[in-house]
């Protein structure tokens, strides 16, 4: 019998389910990441599992990335990054974009949003980078065209999670402040998951040695209930770029920010992710 090219496609794609079938068994609660780069086309907006919120620590991030062109209030603490549908299945790519059907890159429409939740997003969901509004064309088409929410409800939704579930608050409570002296990372999670109700999944990066607190993922049913992420992560999620869980202790700190020229609202901005098929902002 002849083996055709479907039968060696099929043989390898079975080949790549085990595969990753054995990288989830081997460490579930780090939920491991396949590789990506399967081409999917985008489903229909609404057809996901569940959503991270993702926020981001600007003192680090704007340190790590050379500098940024915004210089983050201090007074704001951790600021938005996005809110993003994902897929539950861990060996095709982990979450769905351009679901807008509306043929192109939909960008963010500063109609679309009342002026109460152009403030609010102004405050804490700025871009430290580039212009705010091609951050919220971007997160809106890379994430926010797949929730099946209009551009209202999905912004301000979001801004609602975001004072409803207050990580700098909720650090506050425990004592937990802005410092240079690093902080057991046990700690630092039992703070948020104790006010939260729900684990979240903590990022650093490294520097000098020591982990340094960038991103905060909180996980969400469809219907937006905060769960643990353990729960429905079952691939590794879009690691911002440059960072990795955080290990044993963490430094929260204020500071040093570079500061750098704005980045132009290029294509760039339109392409939902690297060239080499791993997840991005
Ligand atoms: C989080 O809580 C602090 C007070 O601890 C407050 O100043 C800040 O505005 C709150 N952030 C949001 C987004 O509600």
């Amino acid at each position: 019998m002849r083996f055709s090219t479907l039968s060696w496609a099929l043989m390898a794609l079975a080949a790549f389910v085990i595969y990753c079938q054995a990288a989830e068994k081997r460490d579930p609660g780090q939920c491991p990441r396949c590789p990506s780069g399967i081409p999917q086309t985008a489903p229909p907006p609404g057809d996901f599992a569940f959503y991270f919120l993702v926020r981001q620590w600007p003192n680090e991030f704007c340190y790590k990335n050379q500098g940024c062109s915004t210089i983050p209030d201090p007074e704001a603490g951790f600021t938005l990054h996005g809110l993003w549908p994902n897929l539950d299945n861990a060996c095709q790519k982990d979450y769905p974009e351009h679901c807008s059907q509306s043929g192109g890159f939909d960008t963010f429409d500063v109609q679309s949003v009342d002026q109460a939740t152009l403030d609010d997003m102004e405050r804490n969901w700025p871009s430290y980078t580039s212009a705010n509004e091609c951050f919220w064309s971007h997160e809106w088409d890379c994430h926010g065209s797949c929730s099946g929410l209009s551009q209202q409800e999905y912004f301000q939704g979001v801004l609602n999670l975001h004072s409803q579930y207050n990580i700098s608050a909720a650090l506050a409570a425990k004592n937990i402040l802005p410092s240079s002296t690093p902080v057991s990372t046990s700690d630092f999670l039992d703070a948020l998951t104790s006010d939260f109700g729900a684990a979240p999944l903590l990022y650093c990066q490294q520097g000098g040695g020591q982990d340094f607190i960038n991103e905060i993922f909180m996980c969400f049913t469809k219907d937006l209930r905060a769960v643990d992420c353990s729960e429905v992560c079952r691939v590794h999620p879009c690691e911002p770029r440059g960072s990795q869980m955080c290990k044993d202790t963490l430094t929260y700190k204020l500071g040093p920010v570079r500061s750098k020229a704005e980045k132009p609202c290029t294509d760039s901005f339109r392409s939902c992710r690297p060239k080499s098929g791993t997840c991005a902002d």
